[in-house]
This record gives structure tokens, C-alpha cells and sequence, in this order.
């Protein structure tokens, strides 16, 4: 297809390379999903398998009951895990629906928090009650995700990463804020980081992920869809802090029934240190 694109206009040929782009954004993306459900899916199956000998091993009630409530346990975080799958695989449309973003982060910590516990790096959540979002679930997942992943490595020797839901009545948006204390990014970088393929790493890190630069365009380009905005402030050695404005849903009919009332995740830290 490309080699015949100098037959094409200009505006065709740049129309090509953007849906090259986007379906490249589209599989860096879905990579990084499938990486790191593929590694949260198979940790738990190795607490399931190991659980399942030590009760098959011993023959002690206790002892079993323990294996089994174990295995319950796992089965049902996996079972969390293949459904973020399938609504990606299911759920394809560019619609915008009135979205839970506290659900939204709590469903993408079950995908990252081993990955976060093995880098030693403490999520820390601060939410205030926020109206729904007007938002496509699955895309937002992958800005958490993508944002997530370049906060943790940019925290090679661990560190934290602060997610807080805000809501702006004046503008009426909701404000979701990801902020890492990470190596941050320099200045002159910074007016690069949302570029296509502008990366700092060397390829993909041990799980898979990272280094295609790909990941901050496809963020910058969802939240623009959404008529939302994304910041970024950073600052050498201390961290960066995103900060994505997104709209409040107003399809919602009954007002009261687009306030989440969320005390008991109000600002609980997740692995405290
Ligand atoms: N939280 C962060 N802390 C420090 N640098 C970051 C952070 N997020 C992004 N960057 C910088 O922006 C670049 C582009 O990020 P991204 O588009 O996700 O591509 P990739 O992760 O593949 O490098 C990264 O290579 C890194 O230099
Ligand atoms: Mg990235």
C-alpha cells in the first residue's frame, strides 16, 4: 500500500500514515493489556496449582480448608482479570457512556498490582466523590495503563504513584491525576513526550512493555476525542504528574444517581509502606 502513496495527494498520503499510526497506537496498547494480564493470569494459577498439592499433601482439615479458601480466592481475581479482557474484545465501539471512574481504577489495579508489589512501588488512592465521566471505559483503561507502566519505570528503585479523583463543578469536569515520584523529565524532553514514537527507553523492558514512544500519543489522542485535556508537570528527580480533565456525563437523568459515594476508598492506600 505505502509504495504506491507517492501517486497519492499529500492529504491522502498523511491520512494513510495516521491510520498507521492510530492502528499502531491500537496494537502497543493491546500489547501492553494482554502482557500484563497474561502475567497477573499465570501468577495466579501458580498460587492456585500450589495450593491444590499442598491440599492434595496434606490430609488435615485445616490445612485444606486453608488450601481451599486460597484457591477461591485466586480463582475469583482471575476470573476479574479474563473479564477486563473480554469487555476489550467484546466491547469495540467509540461510544461514550456514563463511566465509574473509581470502578474503572479499582478494575486496572487488579491488572497492576502485583506488577506495582513486585517493583516495590505504593499506590496510594485519593478520591473524592466524582460524578460519572463522559467516557469509553475500555480507552480510558488504556491511558490508566499506559500512564501506570511509564510511572513505574520511571521508579526503578520503587517509589509511589498518587491517583486522585477531583471533581471541577465550575468547568464541570472530572480531574483524574496520576502522579509518580519517579526521575522525572527534563525540560527540553517535555515538549516531546506526546509525540509518535518519542521514547527515552532502550525497547521493551522485562514484561514486555514500553519503548515503542507510542504509548503518550495514543493517550493524548483519546482524551482529545474525549473534548478532555491532558497535562503533564514533571520536575528532575522529584516525579511527573499527569492530569486529564474529562467531562461529567449529563445524559445521566437523575442527578443524585451520577454522585458515587465512595468513603470507604477514600484516599486508602492500597499497599501502605
Ligand atoms: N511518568 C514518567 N516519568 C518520567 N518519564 C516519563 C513518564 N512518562 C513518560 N515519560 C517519558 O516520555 C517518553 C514517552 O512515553 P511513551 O509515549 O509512553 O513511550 P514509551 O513508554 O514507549 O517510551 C518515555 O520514553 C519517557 O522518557
Ligand atoms: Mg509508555
Amino acid at each position: 500500500m505505502t509504495h504506491a502513496s507517492h501517486e497519492l495527494s499529500p492529504e491522502a498520503q498523511i491520512e494513510i500514515l495516521e491510520q498507521q499510526l492510530e492502528h499502531a497506537q491500537r496494537m502497543a496498547t493491546l500489547g501492553d493489556l494482554m502482557s500484563t494480564t497474561t502475567h497477573e493470569f499465570n501468577n495466579l494459577l501458580m498460587t492456585i496449582i500450589n495450593y491444590a498439592r499442598l491440599g492434595l499433601r496434606n490430609r488435615d482439615d485445616a490445612t485444606r480448608d486453608k488450601a481451599l479458601g486460597k484457591i477461591l480466592s485466586a480463582s475469583e481475581r482471575a476470573a476479574r482479570v479474563t473479564s477486563t479482557v473480554l469487555a476489550v474484545a467484546r466491547n469495540r465501539s467509540h461510544t461514550f457512556e456514563p463511566t465509574d471512574l473509581v470502578k474503572l481504577i479499582d478494575d486496572t489495579l487488579v491488572l497492576l498490582e502485583r506488577e506495582m508489589n513486585k517493583y516495590r512501588i505504593a499506590v496510594e488512592r485519593e478520591f473524592e466523590s466524582v460524578p460519572l465521566a463522559r467516557a469509553n471505559g475500555n480507552q480510558i483503561q488504556q491511558v490508566l495503563i499506559n500512564l501506570l507502566v511509564n510511572a513505574r519505570q520511571a521508579m526503578p528503585d520503587g517509589g509511589r504513584v498518587i491517583i486522585r479523583l477531583r471533581h471541577d463543578p465550575q468547568d464541570n469536569t472530572v480531574l483524574l491525576m496520576i502522579r509518580d515520584t519517579g526521575q522525572g523529565i527534563a525540560a527540553e524532553k517535555l515538549k516531546q513526550i506526546f509525540d509518535p514514537y518519542f521514547t527515552t527507553k532502550s525497547g521493551p523492558d522485562e514484561t514486555g512493555k514500553g519503548g515503542t514512544g507510542i504509548g503518550l500519543s495514543a493517550c493524548r489522542d483519546i482524551i482529545e476525542a474525549h473534548q478532555g485535556r491532558i497535562r503533564v508537570e514533571s520536575t528532575m528527580g522529584r516525579g511527573t504528574a499527569f492530569a486529564i480533565k474529562l467531562p461529567v456525563a449529563t445524559s445521566v437523568s437523575s442527578p443524585a444517581a451520577a454522585v458515587i459515594t465512595t468513603p470507604s476508598v477514600a484516599s486508602s492506600p492500597l499497599h501502605p509502606q
